[in-house]
């Protein structure tokens, strides 16, 4: 021995050593020859299995446990790594690697190493029952969530909890008097939650006013809205016309698109707002007007009114209820109930009995919908009008949106064009969320565990992808 600092294998030398390392592993480890004898066992292999060494030693495994894999190893001489077993009779699942071993090259036997993952497994099924559970939790949630809600609510199609939670909110204040502002992206559904709440109200049998402020020229506000009396002006109708407002007497008034209302008309708007009357053109005397008040834009009020462009006054008065519908890109596990929805309108009114390929609906979940929920309308109605079935395939989509869905896609798959490293991997990582939420039907549960990532990590990267 000339270095005393280094240990070698050969100064280690007899077989009593060798066997005491043996002992002290923590997998069980069984030795057999070539004709499957055991002459080998470690104290672990007893612990695992709970057989006593000296009770398997000097017999043949090919008779014990025939079913075993190293047997196979054993009988083509050839390893098998990562096996899991399980032996039904001790209850035991087992993860095993057997080697082979040779004595001046020749085969003699092999070595079975395995590893205990009983716990594991027990603990994964407890998991997975667990996570059944707190599946069907959140549907019964969602489900009890819709169920409580007026029957005219549940014209809007959707489970995200965010989406439900707007639902209630505006089925509760559905029946007072109270104003309501409805914020959201074109085609989001705001006409639709207005008749809603209308619907709901102790005024659903009353008339239902819509007035589209983005369409009505400055000249006409007063008396679309206000009417005027026969003979008012020239060109007036000889019975005179009822305004909006008068029209929505008992009723609700819908202020579509309020923030397109010029500057000069918001002041005249306010007025009837605050007094509960119009004047009518060409009348002396003002007319009481009772109509509950919902608006509705798709622009930003608050910032409209720090440019000046929006009256402060009126912007106080119209938001007193603001009820903001998320774009269709922010609750994206909606999207695929919403498509189904509109397909089985669809089927219905065109006599059809198609369904959505795998293809189309991958291309519906990875699209960003700028024109929300009505987008999604319309291009179901034009596969629906155009296919032929009995899938509904890419093609049969419209071609605007199957090219910019291809263009989105690109980027998101190779940006490194015009961006760093960065932008590319978190192209990368959208599209295996996206992946993993259509292959899981949307089954956010199903999309972690696809992923193998936490709970929290996986909500934080849906949040910044805009996929919540
Ligand atoms: N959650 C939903 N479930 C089912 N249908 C919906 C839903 N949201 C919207 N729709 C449908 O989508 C279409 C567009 O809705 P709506 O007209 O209410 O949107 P909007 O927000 O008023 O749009 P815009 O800003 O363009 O006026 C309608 O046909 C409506 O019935
Ligand atoms: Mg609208």
């Amino acid at each position: 021995m000339q270095n005393k600092s280094f240990l070698r294998l050969e100064d280690m030398g007899d077989v009593e050593t060798l066997l005491s390392i043996l002992s002290a592993i923590y997998e069980g480890i069984v030795v057999m020859a070539r004709d499957s004898t055991i002459v080998y066992a470690n104290p672990a292999y007893t612990r695992i299995l709970g057989v006593p060494v000296s009770k398997v030693l000097g017999r043949k495994c090919s008779e014990i446990e025939p079913g075993v894999k190293c047997l196979e190893a054993l009988k083509n001489q050839q390893p098998i790594h990562n096996h899991y077993e399980i032996v039904k009779s001790l209850g035991k699942h087992l993860l095993t690697d057997t080697t082979c071993i040779y004595s001046g090259g020749e085969f003699v036997g092999i070595a079975n190493i395995f590893r205990d993952i009983t716990e594991i497994v027990q603990l994964n099924n407890q998991i997975q029952k667990l996570q059944k559970y707190a599946d069907n939790l959140e549907e019964q949630l969602c489900y009890y969530g819709r169920e409580s809600l007026p029957e005219p609510f549940k014209e809007m199609v959707g489970k995200h909890p965010v989406f439900i939670q707007i639902l209630k909110f505006a089925a509760q204040v559905a029946p007072t008097e109270a104003t309501v502002l409805i914020e959201g992206e074109s085609g989001v559904g705001k006409e639709l939650l207005a008749r809603a709440i209308h619907l709901s109200s102790p005024r659903k049998n009353k008339p239902f006013i819509t007035i589209n402020c983005a369409a009505i020229p400055e000249t006409l506000f007063e008396s679309e809205l206000f009417g005027y009396e026969g003979g008012a002006f020239t060109g007036a109708k000889s019975g005179g016309k009822k305004g909006k407002f008068i029209l929505a007497h008992e009723g609700t008034i819908f202020l579509d698109e309020v923030g397109e209302l010029p500057f000069s008309t918001q002041a005249k708007l306010l007025r009837v707002l605050q007094n509960h009357e119009v004047d009518q053109i060409g009348s002396d005397r003002p007319f009481p007007v009772n109509a509950r008040v919902i608006a509705a834009t798709n622009r930003d009020l608050q910032k409209m009114v720090s440019e000046g462009k929006f009256r402060q006054d009126l912007y106080y008065r119209l938001n007193i209820f603001p009820i903001r519908i998320p774009p269709l890109r922010e609750h994206p596990e909606d999207i695929t109930l919403i498509a189904n929805h509109f397909l089985g309108q669809f089927n219905n009114k065109y006599s059809k009995k198609l369904f959505f390929s795998n293809e189309v609906i991958q291309a519906f979940l990875s699209d960003s919908w700028p024109g929300n929920v009505r987008e999604l309308e319309n291009i179901v109605r034009h596969a629906v009008i155009i296919a032929k079935g009995p899938e509904i395939k890419l093609e049969d989509l419209p071609a605007y949106f199957t090219k910019r869905n291809n263009r989105e896609k690109k980027n998101m798959i190779n940006p490194l064009a015009q961006s760093p490293l960065r932008s590319y991997l978190n192209g990368a990582e959208k599209e295996a969320l996206v992946e993993a939420l259509r292959l899981s039907n949307n089954n956010r549960s199903k999309a972690m565990k696809m992923l193998g990532i936490s709970r929290g990590t996986f909500y934080n990267k849906l949040r910044k992808y805009c996929l919540l």
